[in-house]
């Protein structure tokens, strides 16, 4: 008796909380629609973009896949308080990232992120990547694959260091689902089919993707004391 009623409250709580996320992303997209963020992002895939000129033309990164690249901490608070991820303005190579992001009010960051969270790709397996601070993975980022020259990291010294070109990669353990990362690097046709980045299927071996992945994925915030 006593397991039947866990049982059936277990059930019953368990259609509460998903009817519940399922309504707040539904929200979420009427807040996204509303504050204009459809002008600059598009929210459903597959990728758009067949040539160059069609990413040219983008005002914003597409967001089709969000669930399965954000981490969901990460995403609330980047959404009530923007601060810039490419060093260079979007689509740019030549002016500063201006910093001026839209921000969304406590109120509706809460449903918007549920809504991006929703956007899941069934490109990106779960479980696959665990982060870590490994050689094989670092020596394949500053030397051998120079993603470094590309994208900012804290390096030694716990100096940012490398290129600004593509987006930073200082505290994208925080900000990146680890998993995403390998899909990343080795789905390019899938999330990015044009693309500014090289792309490395071909030259990196599955293992050293994953080496590379889970070292990116270990770029995090040094701890609070
Ligand atoms: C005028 C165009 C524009 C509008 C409007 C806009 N965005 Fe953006 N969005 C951008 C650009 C450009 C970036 C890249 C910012 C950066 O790298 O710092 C971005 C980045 C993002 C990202 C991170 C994506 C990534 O791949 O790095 C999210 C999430 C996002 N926007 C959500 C929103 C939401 C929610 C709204 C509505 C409140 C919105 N945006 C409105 C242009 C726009
Ligand atoms: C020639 C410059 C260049 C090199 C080299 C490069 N990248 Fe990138 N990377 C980019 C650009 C530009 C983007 C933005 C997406 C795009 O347009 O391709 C990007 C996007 C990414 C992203 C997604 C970041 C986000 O927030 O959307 C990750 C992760 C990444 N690169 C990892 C790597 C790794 C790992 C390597 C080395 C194996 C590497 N990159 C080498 C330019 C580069």
């Amino acid at each position: 008796m006593k397991a039947l009623l866990t049982m059936t409250f277990g059930a019953a709580i368990l259609v509460a909380t998903t009817g519940q996320a399922l309504a707040d992303a539904a929200a979420g997209k009427a807040v996204f629609d509303a504050k204009g963020c459809a002008d600059c992002h598009y929210t459903e895939g597959p990728a758009r973009e067949k040539i160059i000129d069609d990413q040219l033309a983008k005002k914003g990164p597409e967001l089709w896949y969000a669930g399965s690249k954000f981490q969901k901490d990460w995403l609330s608070g980047w959404l009530v308080d923007p601060k810039p991820i490419r060093p260079m303005k979007f689509n740019d190579l030549m002016v500063e990232n201006p910093g001026d992001h839209p921000k969304l009010g406590g109120g509706d960051a809460g449903p918007v992120r549920d809504f991006l969270m929703s956007l899941t790709s069934k490109d990106v397996k779960a479980g696959k990547v665990k982060p870590k601070k490994n050689p094989k993975g670092r020596q394949i980022f500053a030397k051998k694959m120079p993603c470094s020259g590309c994208h900012e990291y804290v390096g030694r010294k716990k100096k940012i260091m490398g290129g600004r070109s593509g987006p930073s990669l200082v505290e994208a353990g925080i900000r990146l689902n680890p998993d995403w990362i390998l899909a990343y690097l080795q789905k390019p046709k899938v999330f990015k089919p044009v693309k500014m980045m090289p792309v490395f299927v071909g030259l990196l071996s599955d293992k050293d993707m994953l080496n590379v992945s889970r070292y990116v994925a270990n770029f995090k915030p040094k701890k609070k004391k």
